[in-house]
């Protein structure tokens, strides 16, 4: 039954040049038809350089959204709309634009996991690979950081010279790990690492061997000596992670770090979204705009 509807997405894909990128969250049976797996920087980096007439984006809306803004020419599709980011929903541009005027002379950093919207009134934009060398770039003493407050701290922990005015954002998914949970595990497995996603709190980032984005857990993996690793981050990375590294064991920090709108996509939805091209994600003409020059000035970097 499987192998059916796999022919028939293919065959699809074919007919209407489309490619299908899937974020590490997504299930196992996404991740296995994906042109490309990836993290939100590798996603947003692939969908600039591709060449097909239709995107369908496995992951959530803000991920569509920056193919869009990408690739304005392309049809831009999700196997369901209702795929949001709670934390992306915890700041609006008007929110925004009144941070901006109570601080003129900050510069606006936002996580590449915002709205358009947000994205459009940013100065730069980063992802959770590459936070801490975008703040970096930035020149001015001032930070304006959205919508992430635990991404932010983690950025701000390693830069003693500017000053942060972090808004008050956080991914749910993240939040279920606590710190005596994870010292159990540790206690059952004593010479696992544990590798925690900066979405995570202060407090968990503090017992971290390391401290990934998802695409980066894949090559710390693979390069510690380590072969067991307690994972802190959304469950469908140890998919990824145990495909990649085969020989390697990867416990999850928590069974309830389940992303609700990451599931949302599944084969039956992936192959009607491309029968019949819904559903379609569309930028507003000045917002792409705007929005690009953060995220173009992110990848210069
Ligand atoms: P990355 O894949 O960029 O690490 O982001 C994690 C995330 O929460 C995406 O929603
Ligand atoms: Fe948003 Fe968190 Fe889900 Fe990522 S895991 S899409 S940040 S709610």
């Amino acid at each position: 039954m499987q192998t059916n509807i796999i022919k028939k997405i293919n065959l699809l894909k074919e007919k209407r040049r489309a490619i299908i990128l899937v974020h590490n969250y997504q299930l196992p049976e996404i991740q296995d038809i994906a042109d490309y797996v990836g993290d939100s920087l590798d996603l947003a980096k692939i969908s600039h350089t591709t060449d097909c007439k239709v995107i369908l984006f496995c992951g959530v809306r803000f991920m569509a959204e920056t193919a869009k803004i990408f690739n304005p020419d392309k049809m831009v599709i999700m196997p369901d709309l209702h795929a949001g980011c709670p934390m992306a929903d915890m700041i609006t541009a008007e929110q925004l634009q009144k941070k901006k005027e109570s601080h003129p002379d900050a510069a606006v950093v936002t996580y590449i996991n915002s709205t358009a919207d947000v994205k459009a009134l940013s100065d730069i934009c980063c992802t959770s690979a590459n936070g801490v060398k975008v703040v970096n770039s930035v020149k001015n003493d001032e930070i304006i950081f959205t919508p992430d407050k635990y991404l932010g701290s983690y950025i701000a922990n390693r830069m003693k010279n500017k000053k942060f005015y972090l808004w008050s954002g956080y991914c749910p998914t993240h939040m279920v790990f606590s710190k005596e949970g994870l010292l159990k595990l540790k206690d059952e497995y004593p010479d696992a690492e544990i590798v925690v996603h900066p979405e995570c709190r202060l407090e968990i980032q503090g017992i971290a061997d390391a401290i990934c984005s998802t695409s980066q857990m894949i090559t710390y993996a693979g390069k510690s000596k380590a072969e067991q690793f307690i994972i802190c981050t959304e469950v469908g990375m140890l998919y990824r992670l145990k495909k990649e590294n085969p020989t390697k064991e990867f416990i999850a920090g928590s069974p309830n770090a389940v992303c609700p709108n990451m599931k949302l996509s599944n084969l039956e939805k992936v192959f009607w979204a491309l029968e019949d091209l819904k559903f379609e994600i569309n930028v507003e003409e000045s917002v792409r705009q705007a929005a690009l020059k953060a995220i173009e000035k992110m990848i210069a970097i």
